[in-house]
């Protein structure tokens, strides 16, 4: 079997490249880039990847409500009504106690985006949202639908709504870990979006590779890179490369070069 076959494609195929033919399935990644660097859309080309080869797959929409979502990509013509999502979104989410764990509310379950009106949920008063509750909906949710690929945006958002304040490093680990493992173990391919971070946070320490995207000016025109950090256990680009948000999507430049140096086992490609 072709190592690309052991890959899960990101639906960038210049990404793929840079990858070695994509991320290594059911382990956990971080997608890393500050705001408007384009986190979202490659995360949602993630998903609509695993749509596209026949696997059911998951957004855990705590940034952006899914009808806004639907709207952001309409330029696209990107077609999101098979992927299903959980909106988590602060302000929709309302938890019911269930011993010591708290449940988001049916009205929130998971719906596939065809199902996503053009209005957020109503509004409801955002209380103690926890990562155990997103944790617990999501075991429920994959005993039900054998979700393989997760794109849980934004774990920063996570960490402000979802995480209890005073909440000390150690549970936080251990609430991280306790989720990233189980997805492991189920078998998904997970992408977790975030802001770039300062200091070094569970989810980093455990993801096995980190992608990240970045965002700058050219004269008054917007630039965007795209870089692979670190990838464990997997030979990658070492190199940062122009990435391009437009009417065709999401594209990277240049990864000739890196299949070209791959060929005649030039410095470029680590194995990490
Ligand atoms: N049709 C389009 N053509 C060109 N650029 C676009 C188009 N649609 C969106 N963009 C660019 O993509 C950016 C949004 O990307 P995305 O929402 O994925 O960013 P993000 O990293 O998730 O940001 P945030 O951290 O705010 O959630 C927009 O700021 C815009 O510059
Ligand atoms: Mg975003």
């Amino acid at each position: 079997m072709a190592p690309s076959d052991l890959r899960a494609s990101t639906g960038v195929a210049g990404l793929d490249v840079m990858l070695g033919g994509g991320l290594p399935p059911g382990r956990p990644y971080l997608l890393c880039g500050v705001a408007g660097s384009g986190k979202t859309l490659l995360g949602l080309q993630f998903l609509l990847e695993g749509v596209r080869v026949g696997e059911k797959v998951l957004l855990v929409a705590v940034d952006e409500p899914p009808p806004e979502i639907l709207d952001n990509v309409r330029p696209f013509g990107w077609d999101l009504s098979k992927i299903h999502t959980l909106d988590a979104t602060p302000g929709v989410q309302v938890f019911r106690r269930m011993g010591n764990l708290q449940e988001i509310k049916s009205m929130h379950d998971v719906k596939s985006m065809q199902e996503v009106g053009d209005k957020p949920n109503k509004a409801q008063a955002s209380e103690d949202v926890t990562l155990q509750s997103i944790y617990l909906k999501l075991r429920r949710q994959l005993d039900v639908i054998p979700f393989k690929r997760v794109l849980i945006d934004s774990m920063t958002s996570v960490r402000h709504y979802a995480l209890r304040a005073g909440n000390d490093l150690q549970i936080e680990r251990v609430e991280i870990q306790s989720l990233l493992r189980f997805l492991s173990e189920k078998g998904v391919t997970t992408l977790l979006t975030a802001q770039p971070y300062a200091d070094l946070t569970p989810e980093a320490i455990l993801c096995r590779g980190e992608i990240d995207l970045e965002r700058g000016w050219a004269g008054h025109r917007t630039e965007r890179w795209i870089s692979v950090r670190r990838m464990r256990g997997s030979p990658h680009d070492t190199q940062r490369r122009a990435f391009h948000i437009g009417g065709e999507g999401l594209s990277v430049e240049g990864t000739q070069e890196f299949v070209k140096g791959r060929s005649s086992q030039a410095p470029g490609t680590h194995p990490d």
